[in-house]
């Protein structure tokens, strides 16, 4: 990249990584995915999942990036091994894939700042409607993908570093407040106790591959963004705590917007299974019950804030495609960041049309066995967050561990972190990647794929 910029620091590096990792992923679909998932055993299974798995991946992901300082697919190469390529580029097209309908979400996300700033409280109750209007919602996407390539076209430093450090801290903030608040409504024990409380007999198959796609994709792994991140880092930078800090503030925030949400669903006798319009159709009702002035100023903030962090993660799902084609091809950043831009949101367009726009992509795929189904912007989460992610980060653990090889990637992780080799987190993460990891998630990725796209039940 011409002028290849670099974090201004360390903590500009963690506020720009962990601004990628939170997102809609932690507040919009935590919530739904654990309420469709049974509640508190979703969230056993997904927490075991983020540090004993998630932690090393995204680990080992920064650190190849901060060796090769490459894009995704120039990292492989550059390591040695251009038969890797194919791994980057795999990741490349889940970015192309999940920002597709990640763009449109952000777009609601806008659009209900919109709606509250102007006081639409009913507007939870009329989502379905909402989602309707092609014109409004593809309005409200077009803004945000624009506002995304801005960003994304100003470089690395410039932009990403400066919003995270100030907009996150204020959303957990508010969150924070939202969370007693919600405490103190009718049947929050039930929501509670829902989110809290394990019910073991719930940890079915399709329990454990969603919370694993969820951890994925709540940490932004699997697919390269954290190596593209990582490639801006600085040497004396310890990669380890980093990560460390970048995982426990995204789990932390996951797992605060269920403290926050479910209370709110009991409250208001909502079904927690209600999808992904899970926070769309709850969070209105809240606000309005908070008065007219307190709740256009509560929602408002809310629903901005919530924008600002699908921004920063927007940022560096559009970053992976545009740090490859500009070191790879040597294309102008700005080209290809608006050709790139322009390209993913065309593609979105089906996502835009799956959720009443139009018949055919509303109700796009019947998987075998299912009884209902699955509108193209689901069945492409399924693809992308639960297939695609894991299995690259599969495959991302297998190649440090066995082709680049381990005491290369110590090598790195030594670097800014003196005393690493021989520590006790050596061995956890030796022992996740060469061994945990791949086997866990290769199996998880063929029962996934076996049981929701062909209807085989091994188990
Ligand atoms: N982690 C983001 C979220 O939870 O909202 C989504 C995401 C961003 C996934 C970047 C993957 C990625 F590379």
């Amino acid at each position: 990249m011409a002028g290849r910029g670099n974090f201004s620091s360390k903590i500009g590096f963690i506020a720009a990584a962990a601004g990628s990792a939170v997102g809609l992923g932690n507040i919009w679909k935590f919530p739904f995915e654990v309420g469709q998932g049974g509640g508190a055993a979703f969230v056993l299974v997904y927490l075991a999942f983020a540090f004993i798995l998630c932690f090393p991946v995204m680990v080992t992901e920064i650190a190849i990036g901060r060796r090769t300082q490459k894009n995704p697919v120039g990292a492989f190469s550059d390591l040695g091994f251009r038969n890797w390529r194919w791994l980057g580029i795999m990741g490349v097209l889940a970015g192309f894939l999940i920002l597709s309908f990640y763009n449109v979400v952000a777009g609601w996300a806008f659009g209900y700042f919109i709606e509250m700033v102007t006081g639409h409280f009913e507007i939870g109750q009329h989502f379905g409607e909402f989602t309707k209007n092609f014109v409004k919602v593809g309005g409200y996407g077009l803004i945000f993908m624009a506002a995304t390539a801005f960003i994304v076209s100003r470089g690395i430093s410039a932009g990403i570093e400066k919003a995270s450090k100030i907009l996150m801290p204020s959303l957990v903030i508010m969150m924070l407040g939202l969370v007693i608040y919600s405490f103190t409504l009718p049947n929050a024990g039930k929501g509670i106790e829902f989110y809290l409380l394990p019910d073991f007999s719930k940890i079915t198959l399709p329990v454990v591959y969603r919370a694993l796609g969820q951890a994925f994709f709540s940490l932004s792994l699997g697919m390269g963004a954290l190596i593209t991140y990582g490639s801006y880092v600085g040497k004396n930078d310890n990669i380890v705590s980093s990560a460390a800090i970048i995982t426990l503030a995204d789990v932390g925030i996951a797992f605060l917007a269920g403290l926050m949400m479910f209370p709110f669903v009991f409250s208001q006798n909502l079904p927690p299974t209600g999808g992904p319009g899970l926070i769309f159709v709850t969070l209105p009702g809240i606000f309005q019950s908070l008065g007219p002035v307190l709740g256009i100023v509560i929602g408002s903030v809310f629903f901005l804030l919530l924008s600002f962090a699908a921004l920063t993660s927007t940022v560096s799902l559009l970053e992976v495609p545009v740090a490859y084609v500009v070191d790879e091809h040597k294309i102008p950043r700005k080209i290809s960041v608006w050709v790139i831009a322009a390209l993913i949101f065309i593609i979105g367009i089906p996502s835009l049309l799956s959720n009443g726009a139009s018949d055919l992509f509303s109700s796009f795929i019947t998987y075998p066995g299912a009884e209902s189904a699955t509108d193209f912007m689901t069945f492409i989460g399924h693809v992308a967050n639960d297939t695609f992610l894991p299995l690259g980060g599969a495959l991302i653990v297998i190649f440090a561990a066995y082709v680049w090889k381990k005491h290369n990637l110590n090598n790195e992780l030594e670097q800014g972190f003196a005393g690493f080799k021989g520590s006790f987190v050596e061995k956890f993460i030796d022992l996740s990647i060469s061994y945990i990891a791949p086997v866990v998630l290769l199996s998880i990725f063929i029962l996934n794929v076996l049981d929701r796209f062909f209807g085989v039940q091994v188990f």
